[in-house]
């Protein structure tokens, strides 16, 4: 026996996907699972969050500054043109139902990401139980970084090369000049 959801019609097929996060800023690890997203579907939205309450002190990187690094890195870390990136506001699932979207594609590092994950997964199926969510394994190379620890690097003065795109690297370093 087969069970179906009927939200999920049988044989349709997701085309356009978006790839959710704060990205503040957006690493080579975002960057991977960016690059794996569009490998996957054809169609491939990144979606920047406002979070501005994000760790309860909003976040480092101005909405806009968010999104014009990614830009960057998508054109610098050679992933496909048509890539497209877009800020949003109030919950993922309505922002995906505007753009049409049928998917949400995020990275998985460790079994910590898996609970939080599986919250997020079942809380937007709740929501919009059409919209299908997607997990892609990070890269072992990856599988530490995390924003924040790039933050922190960068503002006792290190190198953070190794972890993002070479344009994020020398905004951070502006920044904590
Ligand atoms: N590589 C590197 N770092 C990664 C990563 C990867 N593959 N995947 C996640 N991370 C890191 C981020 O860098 C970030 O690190 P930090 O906390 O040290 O800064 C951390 O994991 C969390 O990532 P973030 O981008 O904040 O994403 P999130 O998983 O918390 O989800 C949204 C963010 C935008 C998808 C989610 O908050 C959302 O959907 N918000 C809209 C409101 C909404 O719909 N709420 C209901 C959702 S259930």
């Amino acid at each position: 026996m087969t069970s179906h959801d009927p939200a999920r019609p049988v044989g349709a097929t997701i085309s356009h996907v978006v790839v959710p996060g704060t990205f503040d800023p957006v690493t080579l690890g975002h960057i991977d699972v960016i690059r794996r997203a569009r490998r996957l579907f054809p169609r491939v939205t990144v979606a920047v969050a406002a979070s501005v309450n994000k760790n309860g002190r909003g976040t480092t990187f101005t909405l806009d500054e968010r999104v014009q690094m990614i830009r960057e890195a998508i054109a610098l870390e050679g992933l496909p043109p048509d890539v497209e990136v877009a800020p949003f506001t109030g919950l993922l699932v309505n922002f995906c139902k505007e753009i049409g979207a049928g998917g949400v594609v995020k990275g998985l590092r460790a079994m910590t990401d898996f609970e939080y994950e599986l919250q997020q997964a079942d809380l937007n199926s709740h929501m919009a139980p059409d919209l299908e969510s997607v997990f892609v394994m990070s890269s072992p190379q990856y599988g530490y970084v995390s924003s924040s620890i790039v933050r922190e690097i960068a503002a006792m003065g290190s190198d953070v090369r190794i972890l993002v795109p070479a344009n994020v690297a020398e905004r951070l370093s502006e920044r904590y000049a």
